[in-house]
């Protein structure tokens, strides 16, 4: 079985999507050392934002050298994705919705023909049976008058919804900018939660 994990926050040490991603990822491990592993930290090893020219390259157009390159990493992200089994990804909540780099990695996740495709009565998502865990970290809370402007959590769910995927667990630490004290409620809630989930 294959396991690929990503990170994307910025925060570096100070991370706690990081911190819930890692606890996700050693609880499957400790249930399974046979899950091989691939990670990818987007933040240290950000994918180019899609353009025009990534576009041309994937139709065999004839690009400079670069494009030909960053198109190529997107390409691995994309068979990394589709040949993982579980995919655990640390999700920090930046402006209301998910980083930039985790954008960058959906842009070249969700591919016609790979991982979607439409049919005659609508899209078929092709990346079903695969699992797919969120690490989710958010300064505030969005329940009750904040709903409205929670853009990653749902974000998320639309996006790996589309692909076909419904096998979807989400662990939040919420609240953590409230206070210290409520960040290391939210943090310990969070790894307790990985520690209880299901074996891969
Ligand atoms: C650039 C930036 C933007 C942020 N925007 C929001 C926001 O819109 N809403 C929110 O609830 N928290 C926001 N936060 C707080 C983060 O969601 C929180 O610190 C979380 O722990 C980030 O995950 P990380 O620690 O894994 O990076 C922001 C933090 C940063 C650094």
């Amino acid at each position: 079985m294959n396991l690929l994990h990503i990170d994307a926050s910025v925060l570096g040490d100070n991370s706690v999507s990081r911190q819930v991603s890692a606890a996700v990822v050693a609880r499957l491990r400790a249930a399974d050392p046979g899950l091989t592993l691939t990670y990818r930290d987007l933040a240290a090893d950000p994918i180019p934002h899609l353009s025009g020219l990534h576009f041309a390259a994937r139709l065999g157009a004839e690009v400079p050298d670069q494009i030909k390159q960053e198109h190529l990493a997107g390409e691995a992200a994309l068979e990394d994705f589709l040949a993982a089994d579980i995919v655990v990804i640390g999700a920090p909540m930046y402006n209301f919705t998910l980083p930039t780099q985790l954008k960058a990695w959906v842009d070249r996740i969700l591919i016609a023909r790979k991982t979607f495709a439409y049919g005659p009565s609508g899209v078929i998502g092709l990346a079903a049976g695969k699992r797919v865990i969120v690490a989710i970290s958010r300064g505030n809370v969005y329940d009750g008058a904040n709903a409205p402007a929670e853009h990653l959590e749902s974000y998320l769910r639309t996006v790996f919804g589309f692909i076909g995927v419904t096998d979807l667990e989400f662990i939040a630490a919420d609240g953590v900018q409230i206070g210290p004290e409520r960040r290391e409620q939210a943090l310990k809630g969070a790894l307790e939660a990985a520690g209880a989930l299901r074996a891969a």
